[in-house]
């Protein structure tokens, strides 16, 4: 049988232990992952016992609170800690999730492994570098495009029924979790446009003020762009919000087969 070995730097080491302070009597135990480009040491995990009696309820509490009173050098992104900016996704107790929403009592494992979001480079402890899924996001051109040349002289009105059609994909706040769980962008992510990029693209074909619906279209037909989604459903399953990828991809691919006719 095949035996295959990780590369030497890919193994993931044991960290420091940092205990919680004598006396405290709720604690909730961490394992994050640490990794830092300023030094050769392999990635590690670091162990943190937090008191849950000085500490806000959400995972995003916990790692403030580590930053601040344990470990000053544990790097994270975060904002606008109420699920709106996208930034504290992360993979938490094994799914991908925002910290600032996650509750520390949802969490299932004794020791709550915090990891950054799978399958995308790192460029520092919990922080993935997103530049690629950007670009992706940026060459569906996210915004309403026209063919008449003048500016409207007032804005452009939609109908009730109209509007409505965006609900599920509005809501969507750009955080990568569906898109780092999909096997099919682990494996094609250089090419396959993944989960969030593709709900975006939907986004913009039905909204009834964009003119440009068969540039759109025509855009997407293409092997990989879209046609990598096999229908595995870790993307709803993941997703923070609530929303469904999948369906999104599956619309627009009843479009492109409406229009062979
Ligand atoms: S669809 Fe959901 S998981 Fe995916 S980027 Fe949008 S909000 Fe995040
Ligand atoms: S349904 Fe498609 S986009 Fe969603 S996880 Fe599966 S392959 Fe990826
Ligand atoms: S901090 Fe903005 S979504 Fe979590």
């Amino acid at each position: 049988m095949a035996e295959f070995t990780l590369p030497k730097n890919s193994k993931v080491h044991k960290g420091r232990h940092f205990s919680a302070p004598s006396g405290s009597k709720r604690v909730r135990t961490f394992k994050v992952y640490r990794w830092s480009p300023d030094d050769t040491e392999n990635p590690r995990t670091d162990t943190y016992e937090v008191d849950l009696d000085k500490c806000g309820p959400m995972v995003l509490d916990a790692l403030i609170k580590i930053k601040n009173e344990i470990d000053p050098s544990l790097t994270f992104r975060r904002s606008c800690r109420e699920g709106i900016c996208g930034s504290c996704a992360m993979n938490i107790d094994g799914t991908n999730t925002l910290a600032c929403t996650r509750a520390i009592e949802d969490c299932k494992k004794d020791e709550v492994p915090v990891y950054p979001l799978p399958h995308m480079p790192v460029v520092k402890d919990l922080v993935p570098d997103l530049t690629h899924f950007y670009a992706q996001y940026a060459s569906i051109q996210p915004w309403i495009r026209t063919q008449s040349a003048a500016p409207p002289d007032r804005e452009r009105l939609q109908s009730k029924e109209d509007r409505a059609k965006l609900d599920g994909l509005y809501e969507c706040i750009l955080c990568a979790c569906c898109t780092t769980s999909c096997p099919s962008y682990w494996w094609n992510g250089e090419r396959y446009l993944g989960p969030a990029v593709l709900l975006q693209a939907y986004r913009w074909i039905i909204d009834s003020r964009d003119e440009d619906t068969g540039a759109r279209l025509d855009d997407l037909e293409d092997p990989f762009k879209l046609y990598r989604c096999h229908t595995i459903m870790n993307c709803a399953r993941t997703c923070p919000k609530g929303l469904n990828p999948a369906k999104a991809i599956g619309q627009i691919k009843q479009l492109m087969l409406a229009r062979r006719g």
